[in-house]
């Protein structure tokens, strides 16, 4: 089968490197180490899971010489959501497997982390904004009370004692279709930590105990169960779908009523990410996420929410990465899988997105319109300066002040450069001078250098305040500088006073664009937009263990149920909450259908009915930030019309990208009926809820289809449409006629370039609208005529 191996060829391109490579390494070494492998096999070709089973024990047998061996290489088989295994092997028996018939991928375990914005803080925003009460769904849709739904986190597990995962007064019977378990392990009673809220939980190490070593249980730095250690499971599972709470709050901030986004969904958490080191990010193995999709896919679960992936974008093929390959095969039993897009440290480059799969959706974070403003004073006995920051501070400070710009080194304030200073008894303030740098380094050096607090001046001010061992005031540099100037014309050093933060709500534009969100293009599918959408990922209060610091530090001895965190991990749960409202509504829509609800009732918009800003400039958002917008639970209930995108929609996706018909029948089931186009077409023209187009030449038209899922039966849309600059958008037909609920309709988009340009993006709108609904898709086009002749220059 020649052709066959032709098609291995695509997808192991990396693969035969690290083939060549591995027989340099064996002339050169004589040896060659077993490694955690995944291999892949495509859908399960049979409902019986223990011929599977026996199948990869057979494949296994075929490169070890004694069948102990090949068994006891064994570590997962995955026979329910798709086939595979993960085994140990050395690189030529990994590469013999791979050529075997019926092998789709075969590549090494990875370590994934949690999508933490920097090394000590998670990511975090206040509950109560996601969904107020009077906001709450009503009329004919008010079915969404969302207990029918079962929600999975794959995290770093759950505290179940939490107030946020209570039984919620009249809770019916859990789900018949149920077929999860809770298990127990280490402090993890299952009788007394599963009820009806929180109904089941699992938790997967053996690949992570491979590859990071044992678990450090007897210093109590994890627990071998379900049980949080780094709390950023708990606060990601109680942000999805934590039960209604009055009184939530950390040291009196962010004080009032939390809710997950889906308060009555069932919870099960699947522990796959562990401690591993002091800096709070947890990792986690490939093998043991693919084990957890299988566990998911066999217990019933309906919406899956996972904030990790990859530190850095990797350009992988789609069916590398285990999270493609475990959330296309959820997708194909109707499971909606929700990523976060993934977080930087700095303010983020273009096409840094992570888990960008169209079968999937990428979450990108944003602010809420609340802000943490916190009052300085500084008195040098003469006169007063009075500058606002940011901050999360829980009491007063009075204090010295000193000035730590002599001291930096790269810029930041940092341990090395702290033995003449005493800081002990000051505040000391610190300028962050080389782009956006974290306050870690600073934070670190005041502790050590026994500081009170820290005044930490940005380029552009964050809007991200943290959670710290030392107590932290971020502000901008125009504040910072008039702080400095101060300081300069004083004789003595002034003194400075700061009262404790109060929480503001509506004072500041929102939502922002998280400075630390990581950013599209999509470098893998640029037709497909990415990230979809944004969400509440700044500053949220959510449950926390108390058992765990709140500032992830052993310096820290506070024990708090509630805490603030920020990044990608938590704008992901909010919108995992909305999958879970709307699936509730809807029971029978596909996760296509229910991410386009999301998706095109999403707005751009800040309070001051501008463009959303970018956090860390000063430039209004595009698509790339925020994808179609940000959430809109109570909207995302009542669309209007959807998108929705079928298996063999994905078909046609794979071959555009170069996958064979052969390759892609073993990802699908039998009976899907698409095949491969002839000649390639345009990944635009995937029935996504945004319309994007890299490399627009000359003119193009691309196709949508939508379905009407309105509560009035008869309605006709009408298109309305803005930009993108320098193209011409023409609609057709100019009207949509539903008759019935669930008509389908299908327009064309003919996109026609009116400028030369050499690869610019452009963005814009196109809005379907009844008079009830407000069905809108971002249009992002990059015009690239410049290598062309005069000929597709005719219009003017
Ligand atoms: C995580 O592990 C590290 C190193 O073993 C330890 O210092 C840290 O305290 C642990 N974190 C928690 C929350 O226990
Ligand atoms: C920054 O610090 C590192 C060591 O931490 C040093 O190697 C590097 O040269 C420094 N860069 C600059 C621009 O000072
Ligand atoms: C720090 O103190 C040492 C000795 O007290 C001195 O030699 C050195 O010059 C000082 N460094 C700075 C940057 O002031
Ligand atoms: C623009 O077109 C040129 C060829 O004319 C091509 O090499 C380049 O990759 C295209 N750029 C983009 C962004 O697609």
């Amino acid at each position: 089968m020649e052709e066959h191996h032709h098609a291995h060829d695509h997808l192991h391109s990396f693969w035969s490197l690290s083939l060549l490579l591995s027989f340099l390494f064996i002339y050169s070494a004589c040896s060659s180490e077993p490694y955690v492998h995944i291999v892949y096999l495509g859908h399960c070709p049979q409902q019986d899971h223990q011929l599977t089973s026996d199948l990869h024990q057979q494949l296994l047998l075929n490169v070890f010489e004694s069948e102990e061996d090949a068994v006891r290489s064994m570590i997962y088989s995955y026979t329910h959501g798709f086939s595979g295994f993960a085994a140990k092997l050395t690189l030529d028996q990994a590469g013999a497997i791979a050529r075997k018939e019926g092998v789709v991928s075969v590549f090494r375990s990875k370590i994934l982390e949690l999508h933490t914005t920097r090394s000590r803080d998670f990511m975090g925003l206040p509950l109560r904004e996601t969904l107020d009460d009077d906001e709450a769904p009503h009329g004919p849709f008010s079915s969404a009370f969302s207990d029918d739904v079962i929600v999975g986190v794959f995290d770093s597990g759950i505290w179940p004692e939490s107030a946020s995962f209570r039984e919620e007064p009249g809770m019916g019977p859990i789900p018949r279709t149920w077929k999860g378990e809770c298990i127990s392990g280490q402090s993890f009673n299952p009788s007394i930590a599963c009820n009806r809220k929180l109904i089941g939980a699992r938790y997967y190490l053996t690949v992570r105990e491979q590859q990071l070593g044992p678990l450090d249980i007897a210093s109590d730095t994890e627990y071998r169960s379900p049980r949080d250690r780094l709390g950023h499971g708990t606060h990601t599972a109680s942000t999805a779908v934590g039960s209604i709470v009055h009184g939530a709050n950390f040291f009196e901030l962010g004080s009032g009523t939390a809710r997950g986004g889906a308060p009555r969904a069932r919870l099960i958490v699947y522990k796959v990410c562990w401690n591993k080191t002091g800096d709070g990010i947890g990792k986690c193995s490939e093998a043991d996420i693919m084990a957890a999709f299988d566990g998911a896919t066999r217990d019933g679960v309906h919406i899956i929410s996972a904030s990790f992936g990859t530190s850095i974008a990797q350009l992988l093929p789609f069916f590398v990465p285990s999270a493609d390959i475990g959330s296309f095969h959820a997708m194909r039993k109707g499971v909606t899988v929700v990523f976060s897009a993934g977080n930087y440290d700095y303010s983020p480059d273009p096409s840094t997105v992570k888990n960008v799969a169209p079968w999937s959706i990428s979450v990108a974070a944003s602010t809420i319109d609340r802000s943490f403003p916190t009052r300085m004073v500084f008195d040098n006995t003469i006169t007063n300066l009075i500058v606002m920051g940011q901050s999360l501070i829980t009491t007063q400070i009075d204090a010295n002040l000193a000035d730590a710009r002599s001291h930096f080194y790269n810029g930041t304030c940092s341990r090395g450069r702290w033995n003449n200073i005493s800081a002990s008894g000051r505040v000391i303030l610190c300028f962050s001078t080389v782009g956006l740098i974290t306050s870690v380094e600073a934070v670190d050096a005041v502790k050590k250098a026994g500081g009170l607090g820290l005044i930490f001046v940005e380029p552009l001010a964050g809007q991200v305040a943290y959670v710290d061992v030392v107590p932290t005031v971020y502000v901008d540099i125009y504040q910072g500088t008039k702080i400095l100037h101060y300081l300069g014309s004083s004789e003595w050093r002034p003194i400075v006073q700061i009262t404790p933060t109060g929480s503001v709500v509506g004072k500041v534009p929102g939502p922002v664009v998280a400075y630390f969100s990581c950013r599209g293009p999509s470098a893998l599918s640029p037709d497909i937009l990415k990230p979809d959408l944004s969400a509440p990922g700044v500053n949220i209060l959510a449950a926390w263990p108390p058992n765990t610091p709140p500032a992830r530090s052993s310096s820290d001895t506070r024990s708090v149920n509630w805490n603030f965190q920020s990044g990608t991990s938590m704008s992901c749960p909010h919108v995992t909450g909305t999958a879970a409202l709307v699936k509730s509504a809807h029971p029978d829509w596909s996760p296509a259908a229910i991410r386009s609800a999301a998706m095109t009732t999403a707005y751009t918009k800040d309070t001051n009915s501008e463009y959303f800003l970018s956090g860390g400039s000063t430039k209004p958002s595009d698509p790339f930030d925020i994808g179609a917008g940000h959430i809109n639970p109570t909207k995302a209930i009542d669309p209007g019309l959807v998108y929705d995108t079928k298996a063999g929609d994905y078909v046609i996706f794979l071959c555009n990208l170069g996958y064979t018909q052969e390759e892609i029948a073993k990802l699908v089931l039998p009976g899907t009926d698409k095949t491969c186009p002839r000649v390639p077409t345009s990944n635009s023209n995937l029935n996504y809820p945004s319309i994007t187009v890299s490399d627009l030449r000359t003119t193009m038209t691309i196709r949508r289809s939508v379905r009407n899922v309105g509560r009035n039966r008869n309605a006709v849309y009408i298109p309305r449409v803005f930009g993108p600059s320098g193209v011409e958008v023409a609609i057709w037909p100019r009207l949509l006629v539903f008759s019935r609920y669930r008509d389908e309709n299908t327009y064309y988009v003919t996109l026609n370039p009116r400028k030369r340009s050499e690869g610019r993006y452009d963005f814009g709108e196109i809005t379907w609208s009844d008079g009830f609904h407000t069905v809108r898709s971002p249009p992002t086009v990059c015009v690239n005529n410049s290598g062309y002749g005069a000929e597709s220059m005719s219009y003017t």
